[in-house]
């Protein structure tokens, strides 16, 4: 019947045969340790390092937590502990690059999994356009402290800097000392004064944004063994000045910042929950590196968990200095809440170092994000569901490199031009929603497949995947409704890509896989 196409499921064995085509194979150099490092240089970054000033102080849409913003990252590394239980199980029974793309293609079908697959790269390179806007922030605060001001018409988007003059004309009409208006504003109001004019236009782009992009693609194309000891290091560094701040922040707390504890109640720490979510994604990632992974049965499960848990410590304890370092309210409109904190209490040099350590931090997160995109897109390629152009692996190198050109070339081209708040509710909503799918799935393959071998099993069927379930649909719902619109529109647009090109090219439908028989339309 037609409509069971929609429904036709790859098995789960001829989805592992299919990594053994020896001209699809990439390299199997991956052990426990690099995958929990991949995991932590994808989790801790800007969402720790930047997100977490408007999650403590609220913004435009949202409310903030205030000191108890240790309560928001406590229930959403819950959230996130039920949803990594599932990954777990999938990463190891079907240890394929794609992630939750695959696990969905083995057991809700070819239209879930289409969907999940473009749901992701709301995560991954929709993520990274947030993440190098972050990077790029961070850098221009950098290069300051050295008495070096970037242009600024070369350091944020056009649109934001027409925002940021409506906002400065409004301010003058009303009266309002432009200072308190922040200085990222003031920097875009600025970008659009100095910059040059083409045919009227104000020239105006995120250059540092892009750049970082560039390098990062031009690193993952060489390969996958350099690029883990690149992320190794820059990992080390960056859990190093973390422990910086925590290790010097703990003896400048006043217990009286953190009181009120929770100033906006329970709606503020669960607003504040949606928007920190951002800074745990990336433990999923893990799974996207399963088919370079020595021994993915046992080591990805272990590098899932123990990435997870390292970021949760991590963030408690930053979570808590901060807040009992300043007053809550000083992050108001804050890029760089955690240098904030010293700069309040007249400790500028420390400040520059925690400055530093963002920038490591986020190209840490920039390189996990470029490194997954990729290998979706690679899997959906190799099903027929992209062209197949997209799935060639480099000779010499082995690493799928048309797909991490072309996510270079998308990302560094969105950085140059969007505002990373709208970029970061669009990567939260997508990565949440596939979650959801993903712990979905185990409750059907569960069902369906009940004496499939699983090398780890998800405890607690169904309370785990159905706790995944609500934790994330409750995030979901704490995010605001043009965030809703926009990922419908998304969703929409992936929908008719589907039904132009991979419904009629799935290599399910010829029944031309390499590895044998495919499609279940059970
Ligand atoms: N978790 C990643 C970050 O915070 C996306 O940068």
């Amino acid at each position: 019947m037609f409509w069971t196409r929609f429904f036709r499921r790859k098995s789960l064995d001829l989805l592992v045969a299919e990594t053994t085509e020896p001209q699809r194979q990439l390299r199997r150099v991956l052990g426990p340790v690099q995958l929990t490092m991949i995991g932590v240089g994808g989790i801790v970054g800007a969402g720790i390092f930047s997100t977490v000033g408007t999650a403590v102080a609220g913004g435009a849409d949202h409310l903030g937590a205030g000191p108890a913003l240790v309560l928001s990252f406590v229930l959403v590394a819950v959230a996130c502990g039920f949803a990594a239980l599932c990954y777990c199980e999938f990463a190891a029974m079907v240890p394929v690059a794609g992630s939750a793309y695959t696990y969905a293609y083995a057991t809700l079908g070819e239209l879930i999994a289409w969907i999940i697959g473009w749901d992701l790269i709301l995560e991954y390179a929709v993520g990274n356009v947030a993440v190098a806007i972050g990077w790029s922030d961070y850098f221009q605060s950098l290069v300051a402290g050295f008495h070096w001001h970037w242009p600024a018409w070369l350091g944020t988007d056009v649109r934001s800097a027409l925002q940021a003059a409506r906002e400065i004309a409004a301010a003058q009409a009303e009266g309002v000392d432009l200072s308190t208006l922040g200085p990222t504003v003031l920097r875009d109001a600025a970008a659009l004064a100095q910059a040059p004019r083409v045919g009227g236009w104000p020239l105006i782009f995120n250059l540092p944004a892009v750049l970082i992009v560039a390098i990062i693609t031009w690193v993952l194309v060489r390969g996958i063994r350099e690029s883990a000891g690149f992320n190794t290091a820059m990992v080390v560094l960056k859990l190093a000045v973390i422990g910086l701040f925590v290790g010097v922040g703990a003896f400048y707390v006043k217990p009286e910042n953190w009181s009120p504890f929770a100033p906006m109640g329970f709606a503020g720490i669960s607003s504040a929950a949606a928007i920190i979510f951002f800074a745990y994604i990336g433990f999923d990632a893990v799974s996207t590196a399963a088919e370079e992974t020595r021994d993915p049965q046992r080591n990805l499960p272990r590098g899932i968990i123990a990435s997870l848990v390292v970021c949760t410590v991590v963030y408690i304890a930053v979570a808590l200095v901060m807040t009992g370092m300043v007053q809550w309210q000083k992050f108001s409109g804050v890029a760089d809440p955690l240098a904030v904190a010293f700069q309040e209490r007249g400790m500028h040099w420390t400040a520059g170092v925690i400055a530093i350590g963002a920038v490591f931090a986020t190209t840490s997160v920039l390189l996990v994000f470029q490194l997954g995109q990729p290998r979706i897109f690679f899997s959906m390629a190799r099903d027929g569901l992209l062209p197949a152009w997209a799935a060639k692996v480099h000779p010499r190198y082995r690493t799928p490199h048309v797909t991490t050109i072309l996510t270079g070339v998308g990302v560094a081209g969105f950085a140059a031009m969007t505002n990373i708040n709208e970029v970061v509710e669009l990567c939260n909503i997508g990565t949440l929603f596939a979650f959801v799918l993903v712990a979905a799935g185990i409750l059907v393959l569960r069902r369906k497949e009940p004496n499939r071998p699983r090398p780890f099993r998800t405890p607690w069927v169904p309370f785990v995947p159905l706790a995944a379930i609500v934790s994330c649909a409750w995030l979901m719902v704490e995010l605001p409704w043009t965030t809703w619109r926009r990922f419908f529109y998304w969703l929409a647009a992936g929908l008719v890509l589907y039904a132009l090109y991979g419904f009629r090219r799935s290599r399910l439908r010829e029944g031309s896989t390499s590895a044998g028989p495919a499609a279940r339309s059970d």
